[in-house]
């Protein structure tokens, strides 16, 4: 199995694009729903949720697991890498988001002023700036922190008017921080919210969608290690695991992504 860890709802996003490219792969998912949201906890709290949460995934038979967060793999992927897999788990894989989208938008933009919107623990790693620019320095980086938005995202839902109105806001602090062509939504609930994102940017700026970034990323990852590959079930399988009330996550999660999930306790 393929599993993949969030802080919460936000990873659903990068769940739903991952099953859409790999229909045949049996997937994993599992939220912390009920430690969440993890953008105002401390580095030390953030990786050891998640290595707790991956070793959950790693003991239901994961082989491979994406972090689908962008605060715990700004924060805590290098450390788990380096330290925890190759003596607790070194037969399996933990792969994170925040590396494979600095490469597709180095990849693709030359020259431009690129805004990044994501928690406070991933805007103060920088890991967006520094990655960024050592692989291009013509690209500026303007990063913003959009303090408590994941969070009341999943209180209230991604239609609410306060959560409009927080994500002007937000966009506004980015905005007047520097004028930006291009917007990386670098936490993985504001896809929820794309839409008002977009709405609230001046006219013409882009986005990158960072859901079919990590699609495409995993897909070169199998291409290029047959051997994670030939370990992984294909049986189409789907599991949704919660550290909350499954019965109010799946309830939230239906009407966030659209379609009926169901979760179960973990
Ligand atoms: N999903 C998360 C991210 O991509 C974190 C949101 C949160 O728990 O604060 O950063």
């Amino acid at each position: 199995m393929i599993g993949v860890f969030d802080s919460g709802y936000g990873g659903l996003t990068i769940f739903r694009k991952l099953t859409q490219a790999f229909p045949e792969y049996s997937f994993a998912y599992l939220g912390d729903n009920a430690r969440a949201p993890y953008g105002n906890k401390t580095p030390e709290e953030i990786t050891e949720y998640t290595k707790q949460g991956v070793g959950e995934l790693f003991r239901r038979g994961c082989v491979l697991v994406v972090l689908g967060c962008n605060t715990a793999s700004a924060v805590s992927l290098r450390e788990l890498q380096q330290k925890w897999l190759p003596t607790t788990w070194p037969d399996n894989k933990l792969l994170g988001i925040v590396v494979p989208t600095i490469e597709q938008i180095t990849s693709t933009t030359f020259q431009m002023n690129v805004g990044i919107l994501g928690t406070n623990r991933t805007v103060e790693s920088h890991a967006y700036q520094h990655e960024i620019q050592k692989r291009n320095p013509n690209i500026t980086v303007i990063e913003h922190a959009c303090s408590g938005l994941a969070g009341i995202v999943e209180l209230l839902g991604s239609k609410n008017t306060q959560v409009v109105q927080e994500v002007s806001t937000c966009v506004q602090g980015l905005v007047d921080r520097g004028a930006v062509d291009a917007v990386l939504l670098a936490c993985t609930h504001y896809e929820l919210i794309a839409d008002s994102i977009a709405q609230a940017l001046p006219a013409g700026t882009a986005l990158y969608h960072q859901p079919s970034i990590v699609a495409e990323s995993l897909r070169d990852y199998l291409r290029r290690h047959p051997e994670i590959d030939s370990q992984l079930e294909k049986t189409g399988k789907r599991t949704y695991l919660t550290t909350g009330h499954p019965q109010e996550v799946s309830q939230k999660s239906t009407d966030f992504i659209g379609e009926t999930i169901e979760f179960q306790a973990l």
